[in-house]
């Protein structure tokens, strides 16, 4: 008798968006860990490769896609399905970071983070979800918003609206899907250390990026904290879960 903590992805196709980097590179690799057929989406071909050679199991695929260009999106899932089969899940961890303040905001920035952060991932859902894409039985959608989707945060209004409008454009997307058995959820991590974060803090003074630390009473969180919850999200084994937000943050907002 398998142990009720168990996942198992065996044969099943899940899309990880950002799987060139950080968080999403992570989360490739602990689901080929439980069996799953990743397909690794992102720009960037030689770091999706690196990706790719760290994964475990066999038969992942590559699929470069600019995710500003949300016409093209629908149309490489839908091409990607009917070559290599229906998919089970989509993660979409792509996303992007401007910090401004106020006064200093320009519409064009705030457009980018709502296109990657937001737009993408609901262009994503709708390709994957589609019939004769998603497996027969349904399947799990989980996108990656912020602790930020949450809390405000000086410099962030346009990324606290894109990781927000994530979440409850989830929960109505769990409630119009649950029909056809698709599960729909959102993650919200704190603090972790990756090329988005990396960038963000080394504009901020030491004194700045220590405080954002200690803001975390667990310290801050590693890709792989991630990755697993982004894991038991996504697992078939948890299907009464939609609609859901999962925290994950060391206790950034519980304070
Ligand atoms: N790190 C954290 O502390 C943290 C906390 C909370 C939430 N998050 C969220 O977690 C997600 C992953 O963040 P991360 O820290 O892993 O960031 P990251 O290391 O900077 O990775 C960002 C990913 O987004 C992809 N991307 C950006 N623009 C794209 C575009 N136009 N088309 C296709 N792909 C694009 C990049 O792929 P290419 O370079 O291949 O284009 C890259 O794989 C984001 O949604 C972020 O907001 C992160």
């Amino acid at each position: 008798m398998p142990h009720p903590l168990f996942v198992d992805f065996q044969g099943r196709k899940i899309l990880v968006s950002g799987a060139s980097s950080g968080l999403g590179r992570a989360i490739c690799v602990e689901l080929s860990r439980r069996g799953a057929e990743l397909i690794l989406l992102g720009r960037n071909q030689d770091q999706l490769k690196i990706t790719e050679d760290r994964l475990e199991s066999a038969g992942h695929h590559i699929l470069c896609v600019d995710l500003t260009s949300h016409s093209e999106i629908y149309e490489k899932v839908k091409d990607f399905s009917r070559l290599n089969g229906r998919i089970y899940g989509l993660c979409h961890s792509a996303g992007v970071v401007e910090t401004r303040p106020m006064n200093a905001i320009r519409v064009e920035g705030l457009r980018h983070m709502l296109d990657i952060n937001f737009l993408a991932g609901l262009e994503l859902a709708r390709a994957v979800s589609r019939r004769d894409v998603m497996e027969e039985n349904g399947g799990s959608i989980l996108l990656i918003s912020s602790v930020y989707g949450h809390v405000g945060m000086p410099g962030q209004i346009g990324y606290c609206g894109s990781k927000g409008a994530v979440i409850s454009a989830a929960r109505a997307m769990a409630i119009e899907l649950a029909r056809r058995k698709i599960r729909v959820n959102t993650l919200s991590p704190g603090l972790v250390r990756t090329t988005m974060t990396d960038e963000a803090l080394s504009r901020l003074s030491q004194e700045q990026g220590k405080k954002i630390e200690e803001a975390h009473p667990l310290g801050i969180g590693t890709p792989e904290d991630v990755a697993r919850a982004a894991t038991f999200m996504l697992a078939p084994q948890n299907a009464w879960i939609t609609g859901s937000d999962l925290v994950i943050d060391g206790g950034f907002i519980a304070q």
